[in-house]
């Protein structure tokens, strides 16, 4: 029994959802379970509930029907009730696992498959490692549109544990329907010879050279955070952490402790959509473009972090649990980390006698690491002592990787190795920040810096004004981020006040972005419409969860945010979502090889005009780690 409406939904959660829904829907073989989810209670269900209160659990299953190629959505509790059932006619599944397995065996099987792999000097399909990508650009026209079909990019497993992706095999790819498994086509219509320069990175395989002395965190006292079911407290802010098949990490319901009053500042912070168009033109990669997220579900590929030294510390960890295609509940142990981390100086000031004041900043990490073939993603997110929230992506693994001819005219990738070629592309990222500053009734406001011309206003040429604008309705609050005007984005409550009279408010802090180089007009751009601004804001809709639409397999485009903002609905002090669209351009480096060191991107939350000064100043400093000498720094 979950102890919060808010928390995940346990295995034996889902394992009664599968089973009251096999039952009330009548499902046999033919459906597969492509997604399990919370359905989410309400914003005015958890304004009444009280703790302790009894409560249903109801869960969100789409249902993917294979003979009738129909996605279903019903809402039903875990004691069988219905709450809804619908038919999305048009929609596609995303990409199941056990059909992935399945595609992937019937390939490796095709006689077509076997041969080509000899002409190229493979005698047995089983040293080949295959994955199953969609096809996230133009179906051949050969193929009926009306099938759900992957294509299968390849590698030589040449060497034992060898790292394969540094042995592409150019120009082969079968095409698989995964609702009939047969294989509909094979492409095998260029030769090109495979790179064979190996590309280990196993402690195995390779002499670590760099050798540290060891450094361990040792926190004595234990941490300094309380862990209540889903529930997290820590220092000032208290939140729940949510897991969800299809945007792995969540978070609800942050609030932050301002000298005894509660305040709330979130209801719900997430990155809604993943996606990774590519640039490179040649057949191995222009198909690419997948929504890490949307078509497959970024939560199936969470790590367990038992293994590894994910994060140092003390840690607490939390498991998750996914359902399966075939209705089976997988539990993901040590899913979510949870730690502190010391980050350096808060704050400091010498006085001009001498005495020194400074203050350590402490943080909190919450953090999930998923792996999506040959790449990780870790989505962490930070907590800090002045009020702020930050996300960070982390972006590490194996470059996709392909074959030419050593030193072939190939524009849109980087030779890595003779012959092996990493395709220039971008990871784009949609974040979905249900911010409720001091209530749910809040507006979005841009502000711009700008200088007025030498004159009047502008004397002496220095200086310099912000100006604001509050965006009334969802198609005005389309906006790009501009360097030219250090612009930023604050969500405010303008029935709230601060002691200078101004709305309280959170600024968005951009970190490093992108704009797309997708033309709007291809596949990609189509049904990515929502990567070609920074900055949407939508009145806040229960259905409106994705930015490129709940179901971008195979979909022709133009649904999620490029929609709804169609409505152009009034987005002025009401229930607002504000969503952030943040991308790296990755031109990849010959230092990314064989494993790209972290690459880093994220956002940030600060309050502004939130707290009547900074919340910083209420930490205590650091005794156990500054020691009072003579030289003390620390401040006592
Ligand atoms: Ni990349």
């Amino acid at each position: 029994m979950s102890a919060h409406p808010l928390d995940p939904l346990s295995a034996a959660e889902q394992e009664s959802l599968v089973k009251a829904a096999r039952a009330a829907w009548k499902l046999d073989h033919r459906h597969l379970v492509a997604m399990l989810q919370l359905h989410e209670p309400t914003k005015e269900f958890l304004s009444k509930y009280k703790a302790g209160d009894a409560f249903p659990r109801f869960g969100r299953i789409t249902i993917w029907d294979q003979e009738k190629a129909m996605v279903s959505e019903g809402v039903i509790s875990t004691s069988g009730e219905v709450q809804s059932c619908t038919e999305i006619p048009g929609a596609k599944a995303p990409v199941l696992a056990i059909e992935s397995e399945r595609a992937i065996e019937i390939a490796r099987k095709d006689q077509r498959v076997i041969d080509a792999l000899k002409k190229r000097g493979i005698n047995s399909a089983d040293d080949v490692h295959m994955e199953t990508w969609p096809i996230g650009a133009k179906i051949p026209d050969y193929i009926d549109d009306g099938r759900r079909v992957i294509w299968t990019p390849m590698w030589h497993k040449r060497d034992k544990d060898g790292n394969f992706y540094a042995h592409p095999i150019n120009g082969l790819h079968a095409i698989v329907d995964i609702d009939k498994f047969e294989v509909v086509g094979i492409e095998d219509d260029e030769q090109t010879p495979i790179p064979q320069t190996a590309g280990p990175y196993r402690e195995s395989q390779q002499e670590s050279l760099v050798h540290l002395k060891e450094l361990s965190i040792h926190q004595p006292e234990g941490p300094s955070f309380t862990v209540n079911g889903w529930r997290i407290d820590w220092e000032r802010w208290n939140f729940r952490v949510g897991f969800d098949q299809r945007e792995g990490l969540v978070i609800h319901d942050v609030r932050f402790n301002d000298n005894g009053n509660e305040r709330k500042i979130a209801h719900r912070l997430s990155i809604a959509e993943l996606v990774i168009p590519y640039g490179d033109p040649s057949q191995g990669a222009y198909r690419k473009n997948a929504f890490d997220t949307g078509e497959y579900g970024l939560g199936n590929f969470t790590n367990s972090l038992t293994l590894g030294c994910d994060c140092l510390g003390e840690i607490v960890y939390l498991d998750a649990a996914v359902t399966e295609g075939d209705g089976k509940v997988r539990e993901i142990k040590n899913a979510i980390c949870m730690h502190e981390e010391d980050f350096g100086i808060l704050w400091k000031h010498v006085d001009i006698d001498g005495h020194p004041e400074v203050r350590r900043s402490r943080r909190f990490v919450l953090s999930s690491i998923v792996t999506v073939n040959n790449y990780e993603y870790g989505y962490y997110w930070y907590f800090y002592q002045d009020g702020s929230i930050e996300f960070e992506a982390k972006l590490t693994g194996i470059l996709l990787t392909l074959g030419d001819n050593p030193h072939a005219d190939h524009p849109s990738a980087t030779e890595i190795e003779p012959g092996l070629y990493a395709p220039y592309h971008q990871h784009v990222f949609c974040a979905r920040l249900d911010l409720d500053v001091d209530g749910p009734n809040n507006s979005v406001v841009e502000v711009d810096s700008f200088a007025h011309p030498m004159g009047p206003k502008n004397p002496h040429g220095g200086a310099f004004e912000t100006s604001e604008t509050v965006f009334k309705d969802e198609k005005s609050a389309q906006r790009l981020y501009d360097l030219m005007k250090s612009r930023y984005w604050k969500v405010v409550n303008p029935n709230k006040k601060n002691h200078m009279g101004k709305p309280v408010g959170y600024k968005l802090i951009t970190g490093g972005n992108s704009y797309p180089f997708t033309l709007p007009e291809s596949v990609l751009g189509k049904r990515a419409g929502f990567m070609y601004q920074h900055l949407w804001v939508t009145k806040n809709t229960e259905e409106e969860r994705y930015p490129a639409g709940d179901y971008p397999f195979q979909h022709p485009g133009g649904d999620g945010l490029p929609r709804w903002t169609q409505a152009n609905r009034s987005i002025e002090n009401t229930d607002v979502v504000m969503w952030y669209v943040f991308g790296l351009n990755h031109i990849p480096r010959i230092e990314d090889w064989p494993v790209m060191p972290v690459e880093r991107l994220g956002f940030t939350l600060k309050p502004m005009g939130f707290f009547k000064r900074t919340p910083a100043m209420d930490v205590a400093p650091n005794k156990a780690v500054c020691g009072c000498g003579s030289n003390c720094n620390c401040g006592h």
